[in-house]
């Protein structure tokens, strides 16, 4: 989490800086921090408490001139939100600043010894010892300031560091947290990632970890930290352009990333699906052979978040259409056990950012261990893109809203995609494989459908927004859905509890918390395990709970039950997460606008988690 960005060149700083906060702030918003060294070298720092807006209000009243700066927009770890724990972090003349993205785990004794020193301290952060440790290493170089004060830090970190007294750079270093550097003429830019530069430049550079970067206006020099030596690395060339990272006419970008679903759908499969043969190319996983993929045993899903119930719907489909054994793995557990891999089992890591540190470092484990680790990843570029054997991009385009929708949507579309690719070089037939794929190119109208009883669902939110307690219930490649759902409501309408349960586990403890203050989401299209719900439906009706049913098209029955009911068309049963995840996004943010919350960033989140 938090998002750092730098500037130097010829225009004023503050300019991009601002610009760069605004798009990195999906990365933490707890407070924000700007410092600009002035022609004359002077180095000015402005911070505020909050989101970029407050920190904008305070710059227009205090304007910082300069060329060259660097930011920061905070999800704090260290120390609570305030002006005082705010970065940029300065030494204790204030003539060097640190921004940091990361954690340093030793941070306590390096602040004791700086302390034994002599050096005052002005926040409770871990950040600012870095900023100490550069005073204490300087000599009126920079970059021989931070590599000896590097030697020191134990942890994750991606920095950007400028001085009074070397004013013609910026110093960037990183280890396990991400930092780009984008290529401009006369002028170079610094960010946590490429959504900040885009429209600025279309070339950069990802450092690694262990690097050290010496960024000026007209160059940028990159150097090993451990063996001093000089790296040469290729520029890469982004594609994104500025309009996907805008809200074109929606208020909140919930709404466009969730209306947006059916082309994110027809981006997953395009030039994917064989017409008319029941097949799936997936070229991102051209180095498999089809003996690896026949003699695969085992399939372990990591994931953290909505991107761990795209992963159970996976393991649902995987099962029973690929015939392979899957696991689903929360990524924070899986790291730290012991798992059981062998040369035959893959792991497939599932992340919107690609920069989840607890899926990372999931990633890492895997490959130490052996496994073949295939990534199914939106951000192109991000580290866990770059550090699995080989994958498949969803194409969703960059989701801003720190709740994830659409990069659900497309991440399911991309497992059913597997699932077909896997399915049909082991036994799955030509019928099954041509029935999922032939359906899976329907999905973007269905889907149309599905969101044109937006108002039904906003309704319904205007409902129901009073209650604080919420169960969401579902079977089977529901069951996921029902979490998702769950998690989402008390994300995005942050005051509400709500629980997600497997429809048959109800009976097992939770029903005795229904009453009717109590409502139930139940979602049960006409499926395998249809019956089943309806049952789970009558326990929950004959305890006087509210039931609020997504049921498919046609089933004028459930009405009889159920106090509101949402329809879907039909479609496969495997597809089915696809329509029924659509009102239950929207119903979050619809609750969400009722209560009066900001949508797009709720509070104490951040979207991409680089931190354990
Ligand atoms: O970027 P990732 O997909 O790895 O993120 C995983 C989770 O942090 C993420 O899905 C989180 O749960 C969302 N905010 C949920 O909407």
């Amino acid at each position: 989490m938090c998002g750092i960005a730098g500037y130097i060149g010829k225009k004023e700083a503050q300019n991009f800086l601002l610009d760069a906060l605004k798009r990195l702030e999906y990365r933490g918003y707890d407070s924000a921090g700007v410092a600009v060294l002035s022609d004359d070298a002077i180095l000015k720092c402005i911070k505020s408490v909050g989101k970029i807006c407050v920190l904008e209000e305070k710059l227009n009243s205090n304007n910082l001139s300069g060329k060259s700066g660097i930011a920061h927009t905070r999800w704090a770890t260290h120390g609570f939100p305030s002006e005082k724990n705010a970065h940029p972090h300065g030494d204790c003349k204030e003539e060097i600043f640190v921004v940091h993205n990361g954690i340093i785990e030793n941070y306590k004794k390096l602040k004791e010894d700086l302390e034994k020193s002599g050096h005052k301290f002005c926040s409770e952060t871990d950040t600012e010892v870095i900023s100490h440790l550069i005073e204490s290493h300087f000599k009126g170089n920079l970059e021989e300031a931070v590599l000896n004060s590097l030697v020191h830090i134990k942890g994750a970190y991606a920095i950007a560091v400028i001085a009074k007294y070397d004013p013609a750079k910026i110093v960037v270093a990183k280890k396990s947290s991400p930092l780009i550097i984008g290529i401009g003429v006369g002028e170079n830019f610094i960010a946590s990632d490429a959504s900040a530069v885009i429209g600025y430049t279309d070339q950069i550079v990802y450092l690694e970890d262990d690097e050290l970067g010496i960024i000026t206006a007209d160059d940028y020099h990159i150097i090993s930290t451990i063996s001093n030596n000089c790296v040469q690395r290729e520029h890469c060339k982004i594609k994104q352009d500025a309009s996907e990272i805008q809200k074109e006419g929606y208020e909140h970008f919930i709404f466009k990333e969730i209306f947006e679903g059916p082309e994110v759908v027809k981006n997953s499969f395009r030039g994917r699906i064989v017409d008319g043969e029941g097949l799936v190319k997936l070229g991102g996983l051209d180095v498999l052979n089809q003996d690896q993929i026949r003699n695969i045993n085992r399939i372990i899903i990591i994931a953290c978040g909505t991107a761990n119930y795209a992963g159970r719907v996976g393991e649902y489909m995987l099962e029973e259409y690929a015939g392979i054994p899957v696991e689903v793995e929360i990524a924070s557990e899986f790291r730290y056990r012991k798992p059981i891999i062998d040369a035959q089992t893959v792991v497939i890591a599932i992340s919107q950012s690609g920069e989840t540190a607890d899926t990372l470092a999931s990633v890492q484990e895997a490959k130490r261990k052996g496994a073949l680790v295939l990534g199914i990843v939106n951000t192109v570029g991000s580290t866990i893109a770059r550090e699995t054997h080989a994958g498949v991009y969803n194409h969703a385009g960059p989701e801003i809203s720190v709740a994830s929708t659409k990069a659900f949507i497309s991440q399911i579309v991309v497992l059913s995609l597997l699932t077909v690719y896997l399915g049909r070089t082991r036994d799955m037939s030509f019928v099954i494989g041509k029935r999922i794929t032939d359906e899976i190119k329907k999905l973007p109208d269905l889907m149309t459908r599905v969101l044109k009883s937006s108002n039904e669902v906003e309704k319904l939110a205007k409902k129901y927004s009073n209650y604080r307690n919420f169960f969401f219930l579902g079977r089977k490649y529901n069951y996921p859905i029902a979490c998702e759902g769950a998690l989402k409501l008390k994300e995005v309408a942050s005051l509400i509890h709500a629980e997600g349960y497997a429809g048959g586990e109800m009976k097992h403890g939770p029903i005795a918390m229904i009453d009717k203050n109590f409502p139930c989401f139940f979602i049960a299209p006409s499926d395998s395990v249809y019956e089943k719900m309806w049952s789970n439906i009558e326990e929950v009706k004959a305890r006087d709970g509210k039931v609020i049913a997504i049921a498919t098209e046609g089933n004028e029955d459930i009405k009889s039950l159920a106090d509101d009911v949402i329809y879907i068309p039909k479609t496969l049963e495997m597809l089915t997460p696809l329509l029924t995840a659509i009102p239950l996004h929207l119903f979050a943010a619809y609750v969400g606008i009722e209560l009066g919350l900001d949508i797009d960033k709720p509070r104490n989140l951040a979207k991409s988690v680089t931190v354990e």
